[in-house]
């Protein structure tokens, strides 16, 4: 960072907004509404979590009350201890035993406009717990059980959640792989969690076209055939009408399944520590970890958050959105998990932002008069760069509160939001979090938080999160180190699927208390702490690079690199990116007979390279910038420098890092005058 640019932070970090009365933004009420009140809650939440967090679960259904609260031993814990509880009960059933069957419990925008008309799709409770009841039963009756992982591989349609809730009802835990992932990703997934069942669609609207979905299922099925991980059902949605190849005695049709299957089945009583679902995210090595979720604790967790933090009130009118594909953490707890207990109608739009014009959000938000925006900063740099004549001819005043997350905001980014979205009037929540967190951590409460543009500012209920160095040490205000969380929370993660040592290893070995040993739960981010106890994140401090607010791990794309004939070695490494926060660059060595010869040769090579991590990975792992090196800088014992060429990719012209271990200088002299490709 260049000085200028740090004087510039600080001045900006000057700059804050005080909460509002929830009078002026016609909200009925503010749950937290003063700082008063958060400090005291908040207090109690970590010097007695037992009681908070009871009280909190005491709003949702148990078929039997817990008799622990918590068993911490880290880095095992536990959650309501002896409890039973059902999600999809406390999503579904409880709401239509309360009266209220017939409210919209998801309202769906589809991507096409047919004729310039939106279509749209409204499933209430009741028909939500008669569609997951179908489909539970369709389910068991392929011979899935409690316990087992069922692969779901779909578009945004309203048939992901009903899959996902009906494998919450029968106790069978959900692994949902994002969609614009490769049949690659599928084969990997599939067999990691020996998944006998996958539910797709026959393919997903994205701008105008159809991603092929089945095939890729097909795809993947003809890898996993004769392996002990061999899929036996697939169940397809219809959704493009695309024409999709069929396998008798493992295709069924969804709509075929659900018509055939009773609509009477109860939710299976589940342990609180029974899996809810697994989900594949990037680690710093080369295979992504299948990260363990359970029931009751991240119930608990996702419910209060979504509550407190986007000020969840039913009968008042509110319509939740969140953007965020559910492929993702963000999608599953908060369109769904977080979402349907709290009985305010999320929305869920099918396709991309863009489509048909780059007023499409600002469009749905005017038709369907949504109350809460939850996106992520990468989209607010595409809608800035799209221009505020999109939002400004329409009418957003039916927005309250505004939500960011998936990697820091710009304060530029931010301040748009605030007034070209927001009217100078909505808070904007900042919310940090993570896969392995299950929910949000660090956030603003809507109604009491002061904000500061680029800080997701201060601790949820129950979080302890600090800054500390490898020692543990807790660091002064404004110094730069690591974050790491020092008490356990309801939603955490309780393992890596089948990978003990790297559960241990990536989360709970690096950094520990120093006065009693014991580990504390590492983030892998880089953040400090203002002098007002506010959080600023900086990074990773890994080899996992955030692109548009999903990680990647480098090796990832490294592997997928060097499986290219024509590659001999790679290193990839994050570099600066307008609208995704940070792009892909790829640092490539090549077998001699595929080395180029001409610009021609070069940017087909290139494109061939791209198009093979694509292919691989999927669209979202695709490098921005790949270049072509005789060798890659290495220290004397070989490895990789990364933060060489990290500056290098940054476009610093006059690398000041110490080089003293650079094996051969020569190298780094040579990237750095070769050609930007
Ligand atoms: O680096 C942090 C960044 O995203 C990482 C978590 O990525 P993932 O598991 O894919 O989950 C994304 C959605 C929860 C974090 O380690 N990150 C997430 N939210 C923020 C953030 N960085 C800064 N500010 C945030 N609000």
């Amino acid at each position: 960072m260049s000085n200028e640019s740090s004087i510039e932070s600080t001045l900006q970090e000057l700059r804050s907004f005080p909460p509002r009365s929830s009078a002026d933004l016609g909200m009925a009420a503010w749950h937290v509404g003063s700082m008063e009140q958060y400090r005291q809650m908040h207090r109690r939440s970590v010097e007695d979590p037992e009681g908070f967090w009871a009280e909190v679960a005491s709003d949702l259904h148990w078929f039997q009350p817990w008799s622990r609260v918590l068993e911490w031993r880290p880095p095992d814990v536990e959650w309501f201890v002896g409890g039973r509880t059902n999600m999809c009960y406390n999503c579904v059933d409880r709401q239509v035993a309360g009266g209220h069957g017939g409210e919209t419990a998801i309202a769906w925008e589809g991507e096409p406009m047919p004729g310039g008309k939106p279509e749209l799709r409204r499933l209430t409770y009741a028909e939500l717990k008669e569609q997951t009841s179908r489909l539970a039963n369709a389910l068991r009756s392929m011979g899935v059980k409690k316990g087992d992982v069922v692969t779901i591989y779909m578009g945004m349609v309203p048939e992901l959640p009903v899959a996902m809730l009906a494998c919450a009802r029968i106790g069978a835990a959900h692994s949902v792989i994002f969609g614009g992932f490769s049949s690659q990703a599928i084969v990997d997934r599939v067999h990691d969690a020996q998944s006998q069942v996958i539910i797709t669609c026959d393919g997903a609207w994205r701008r105008g076209k159809v991603v092929p979905l089945k095939e890729n299922v097909d795809t993947a099925c003809a890898e996993l055939d004769g392996t002990p991980a061999e899929v036996r059902h697939v169940v397809t949605v219809k959704r493009c009408g695309n024409e999709v190849a069929w396998r008798p005695g493992r295709d069924v049709w969804f709509a075929d399944v659900v018509a055939a299957a009773s609509d009477s089945c109860p939710c299976e009583p589940m342990d609180a520590e029974d899996m809810l679902f697994l989900l594949y995210t990037s680690g710093s090595t080369g295979k992504p970890k299948g990260i363990i979720h359970t029931t009751g604790g991240y119930m608990v967790y996702t419910y209060l958050t979504s509550k407190l933090v986007f000020n969840l009130i039913p009968d008042t009118g509110q319509l939740y959105w969140c953007t965020a594909d559910i492929g993702w953490i963000t999608g599953h707890s908060y369109i769904v998990y977080g979402l349907l207990p709290n009985r305010v109608p999320t929305l869920m739009y099918e396709g991309a932002p863009n489509f048909p014009g780059e007023d499409r959000f600002w469009d749905i938000i005017e038709r369907h008069r949504v109350t809460q925006f939850y996106t992520a900063p990468t989209a607010i740099r595409a809608f800035m760069k799209w221009g505020s004549q999109h939002p400004e001819a329409h009418d957003l005043s039916s927005l309250k509160v505004l939500g960011t997350v998936g990697e820091p905001i710009n304060p530029e980014a931010w301040m748009w939001y605030h007034k070209a979205i927001g009217g100078e009037r909505c808070p904007i929540v900042d919310t940090w979090w993570q896969t392995e967190t299950g929910g949000q951590l660090i956030t603003p409460l809507p109604g009491c938080t002061p904000t500061k543009p680029g800080s997701c500012t201060l601790p949820f209920f129950g979080a302890d999160p600090a800054i500390v160095n490898d020692q543990g040490e807790e660091q002064e205000p404004n110094k730069g180190g690591l974050l790491v969380l020092r008490k356990p929370w309801p939603g955490m993660l309780r393992g890596v699927r089948g990978d003990r040592a790297r559960f241990i290893s990536t989360y709970f070995s690096r950094v520990h208390d120093p006065k009693t040993g014991e580990p504390y739960y590492f983030t892998g981010d880089g953040a400090r702490r203002d002098a007002d106890g506010y959080f600023w994140i900086m990074g990773r401090v890994d080899d996992v690079i955030n692109v548009s607010g999903h990680r990647l791990g480098t090796m990832e794309v490294e592997s997928a690199l060097v499986s290219h004939a024509g590659v001999v070695e790679a290193a990839v490494v994050g570099m600066p990116h307008d609208i995704k926060g940070t792009g892909i660059a790829a640092f490539v060595t090549l077998e001699p007979s595929f080395k180029p010869y001409d610009k021609a040769s070069t940017d087909k090579l290139k494109d061939d390279l791209a198009r093979h991590v694509s292919r691989l990975i999927g669209a979202i792992a695709r490098p921005d910038m790949i270049r072509f090196t005789d060798a890659l800088p290495k220290t004397r014992s070989g490895k990789i420098m990364r933060r060489l060429l990290r500056s290098v990719a940054a476009g610093d012209s006059n690398i000041s890092q110490d080089t003293t271990t650079l094996e051969d200088l020569s190298v780094l002299a040579k990237l750095q005058t070769d050609e930007e490709g």
